[in-house]
């Protein structure tokens, strides 16, 4: 800043200018590589691509866990005994149908984009949860167990309602992935399907001071409630450098279409990236590597297409894959094969980033009460760049 150190005099009063901020405050993009907070919940190295939840890896985890014991791991650190995931399965169930007047608002919003109504609906949820503002740990407890079994019956309702179906009550008797499957569908899916799917949630439950995690952090470090938490979470989510990715990949692939030639394909992603434009499902903040999400979703792309006697979609994925790589030196990220995975599964595209906050209001829910049981408010410092202080305040008449 010029004229640091002098002094300017207004209304009569002498100010010496100084700087607005410690000349070590510099400010470095997007907080890149800034800790935060403290937290148990996930650990990531980008260099050597590792995710783990709470000591887990998320390989081990993917092959071997439900979604549901990776919620209870979440929430409590560790994985439930038998009889502990039976009580949070029958607590997610007795939680999963919807109040009924948030059914009628859903059927009264107007067509519109899956995540603005995932937004409105999870906010709606707060006026009828009697324990919306009970603050004590155990209820801040229950909440998480139902905005986690509800955002999933929400998206699915919305999903089936804008396709033209009716309202289909969830089934207690099947898990989280399977209800939301036959909710959205009507039909009860196969294994296949459900496994693909319970995966698919594994894979996007946490991923440490992600941006809507960190925005969830944000708000619940003000004491806001849970509902409002999560819902600044669901609305961060929702941009295209976040979780819209997933839909933006599955929109492109759709614009260059299933038939395709390799060499239309790779002319309109090279034309893409002369125009500077962002492949969506490519780089990462913290990865440097692949993306350990990545993997499994590629992997599942190629088998559900294999099965469906169609890998249209993921010969197509493999290319652009190939082809970002060698010019760009980027990676694919936790987005850019879940969209041919869902979009063989029969998802709608609308639904792919609300599919996300299915699962990660799990993680969202996790770090809020973290944020809760050790809080500090959130407050960080900006390094000021604007017009230099003391300004002479001119009357508008005199501008
Ligand atoms: C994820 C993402 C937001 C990370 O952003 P970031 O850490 O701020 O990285 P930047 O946007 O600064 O990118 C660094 C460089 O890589 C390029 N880059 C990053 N992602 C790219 C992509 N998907 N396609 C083409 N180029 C990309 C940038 O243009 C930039 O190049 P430059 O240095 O020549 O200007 C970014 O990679 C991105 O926008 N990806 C596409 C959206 C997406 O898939 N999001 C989901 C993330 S899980």
């Amino acid at each position: 800043m010029q004229d640091v150190g002098r002094t300017r005099s207004v209304g009569g009063t002498a100010y010496k200018i100084v700087r607005m901020a410690a000349p070590d405050a510099k400010a470095k993009g997007g907080l890149e590589d800034v800790v935060a907070t403290s937290s148990a919940i996930c650990w990531l190295d980008g260099d050597r691509g590792i995710l783990a939840y709470c000591g887990y890896d998320i390989h081990d985890l993917a092959r071997f866990a439900t979604f549901e014991e990776v919620c209870y791991l979440l929430w409590h650190r560790r994985l439930p005994t038998r009889a502990e995931l039976g009580d949070l399965q029958s607590q997610l169930a007795a939680a999963r149908p919807l109040p009924e007047p948030v059914i009628r608002l859903m059927r009264m919003l107007p067509p519109s984009d899956g995540m603005d109504a995932l937004r409105t609906l999870t906010s709606a949820l707060a006026h009828y949860d009697r324990e919306a503002s009970d603050t004590s740990p155990q209820a801040q407890y229950r909440k998480a167990v139902r905005l986690t079994a509800q955002v999933g019956t929400i998206v699915a309702t919305w999903g089936r309602l804008q396709a033209g179906g009716g309202v289909i009550d969830p089934d207690p008797v099947m898990g989280h992935a399977a209800n939301f499957l036959y909710m959205l569908t009507g039909q009860r899916p196969n294994g296949t399907a459900i496994k693909a799917f319970d995966v698919a949630l594994t894979l996007h439950a946490d991923h440490e001071l992600n941006a809507s995690t960190f925005a969830a952090r944000v708000a619940a470090a003000t004491l806001t409630d849970l509902y409002s938490a999560v819902v600044a979470g669901i609305g961060t989510l929702k941009g295209p450098l976040h979780g819209g990715a997933n839909a933006e990949v599955m929109k492109m692939l759709l614009e260059f279409g299933q038939n395709a030639t390799p060499e239309r394909v790779e002319d309109a992603v090279r034309a893409k990236l002369a125009r500077k434009e962002k492949i969506p499902g490519f780089g990462h903040r913290v990865y440097t590597t692949e993306d350990p999400r990545a993997t499994h979703l590629r992997q599942m792309s190629k088998e559900l297409g294999k099965r469906a006697g169609n890998t249209a979609w993921f010969d197509m994925s493999e290319r652009i894959e190939a082809l970002v790589k060698a010019e760009k030196k980027l990676n694919p990220n936790v987005d850019f094969y879940s969209a041919s995975t869902y979009y063989t599964l029969g998802i709608p595209v609308d639904l792919y980033t609300p599919i996300f906050a299915v699962s990660r209001v799990s993680g969202w829910t996790a770090h809020v009460l973290e944020q809760y049981a050790n809080n500090r408010l959130i407050r960080p410092r900006a390094d000021y760049t604007g017009p230099q202080y003391p300004q002479r305040f001119v009357p508008v008449e005199q501008r």
